[in-house]
């Protein structure tokens, strides 16, 4: 039995190092079991888990993928921008696969609600960008506007769903107003107000306040701090301005969670063995042709959340080591090694291009492995240039690599 799992002490978060879609799910599956709570903080159906149970996928955008294990509280944090129908949906498909998710949820009151017109607004900045040629790429959730009203002080926060109907209507009436002003987008106030009261019945029992998990940690429970998005897409830290609207780093989860920092016990990081990114910007090693195209295939490198399918390239050490000095990693989670079963060379981006952008990545060319690692569980067992492209990602970012994903079943996954 690995010694990792206890060493992770109370309060862990799995955040990922990349672009988003480095398969953090099931990091999380596999630790759930021993955390009593599984709390996300950030972002919002821009995310897109793929979870099978009961013998069925289920593509979840809210819910944290720990929301299968029975008994855990799942909690919802400050730091998230909810669409409401999509949420009730995603309880609707737990309870539909007979799992009891109500009485275990916790939603924050501070949360921010997304609206049907954020999508709207989405789009039409998308379009504007675009005419410019600037398009980020957005999942067009309405992601982006949550996070702007919620900063202009202008949003609504989930306690609204407390509110009478007059006072939340004339809510949506200001935002609609501020809709139409700034964006040209007219609001259907009807929709907005028959969503948002629909949902009030179904949630207001599962509104908390964010002290629900400062007393899990007074209890000594374990709380797993499941990461949204991922480091380069932070809106501070980023790959700015393609990055999506909220913190996504560790120190960002604590935030939306109002966790304190001390707390935090270990921080897993997440990678794939090569890298993807969905939308527009920067991709220092973003790969061409048929590479790429082997890399889509193999690894089903297709948008959980929007189908899009995803750029594709090598793993680039120098943002995994920003990416580890961030949020603190004590650990790697290096996923999808069996993607690259099939590879003559493994090309690995060593070095950063800062002073020419244009400039060609130097990369060092590992040898590829050229057998199945399919569903490998011992390490000892992975092919010795396997295990020599573990430990190189070792050498060069200076961390452990205790986790490592050999296929997409539960149990393909090497813990060391
Ligand atoms: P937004 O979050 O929808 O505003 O999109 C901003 C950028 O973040 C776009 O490039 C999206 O493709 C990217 N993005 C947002 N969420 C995810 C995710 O969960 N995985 C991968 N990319 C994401």
């Amino acid at each position: 039995m690995s010694t990792f799992i206890p060493s992770l002490g109370r309060v862990c978060a799995v955040i990922g190092a990349q672009w988003g879609d480095e398969g953090k799910g099931k990091a999380i599956d596999m630790l759930a079991e021993s955390f009593d709570v599984i709390a996300r903080a950030s972002g919002g159906a821009n995310a897109g888990h793929t979870i099978f149970f009961g013998g069925k996928k289920h593509v979840f955008h809210l819910l944290p993928s720990g929301c299968f294990h029975a008994k855990k509280k799942v909690i919802l944090g400050s730091g998230m921008v909810i669409h409401l129908p999509t949420l009730l949906q995603e309880i609707k498909e737990l309870e539909d696969a007979g799992i009891e998710i109500r009485g275990r949820l916790g939603i924050s009151y501070g949360a921010h609600i997304v609206l049907e017109c954020y999508k709207n607004i989405d789009a039409a900045l998308e379009e504007r960008r675009s005419k410019g040629g600037t398009a980020i790429g957005t999942t067009k959730r309405g992601i982006g506007p949550a996070y702007m009203f919620k900063a202009m002080r202008s949003g609504l926060r989930m306690e609204s769903l407390h509110m009478p109907e007059t006072e939340l209507k004339a809510e949506v009436l200001k935002i609609a107003d501020l809709s139409q002003s700034l964006f040209g987008v007219k609001v259907d106030v009807d929709r907005e107000l028959a969503s948002l009261l629909a949902a009030a019945k179904e949630l207001a029992p599962s509104l908390t306040t964010m002290s629900i998990l400062l007393e899990s940690l007074a209890k000594k429970e374990k709380i797993l701090v499941e990461g949204a998005q991922a480091t380069l897409l932070d809106i501070d830290h980023g790959t700015y301005p393609y990055v999506t609207s909220s913190a996504t780093t560790a120190a960002g989860a604590l935030q939306g969670l109002g966790l304190p920092p001390s707390c935090l016990t270990s921080v897993i990081g997440v990678a794939k063995a090569y890298c993807t990114r969905v939308g527009g910007g920067e991709f220092p090693t973003e790969a061409t042709g048929d590479a790429e195209a082997r890399l889509r295939e193999r690894g089903g490198e297709y948008g959980a959340t929007t189908g899009r399918p995803r750029r594709c390239g090598w793993l680039h050490i120098p943002a995994l080591n920003v990416a580890s000095l961030i949020n603190g990693f004590s650990a790697w989670n290096i996923t999808k090694l069996d993607v690259l079963d099939d590879e003559d060379e493994i090309p690995v981006g060593i070095a950063r291009t800062d002073q020419d952008a244009q400039a060609p990545v130097p990369y060092e060319y590992l040898p590829g492995w050229k057998a199945s690692t399919k569903g490998i569980r011992l390490f000892e067992d992975l092919p010795k240039n396997a295990q020599r492209f573990i430990t190189f990602i070792e050498e060069k970012t200076m961390l452990p690599v205790r986790l490592i994903g050999t296929g997409p079943n539960r149990e393909d996954m090497i813990v060391r």
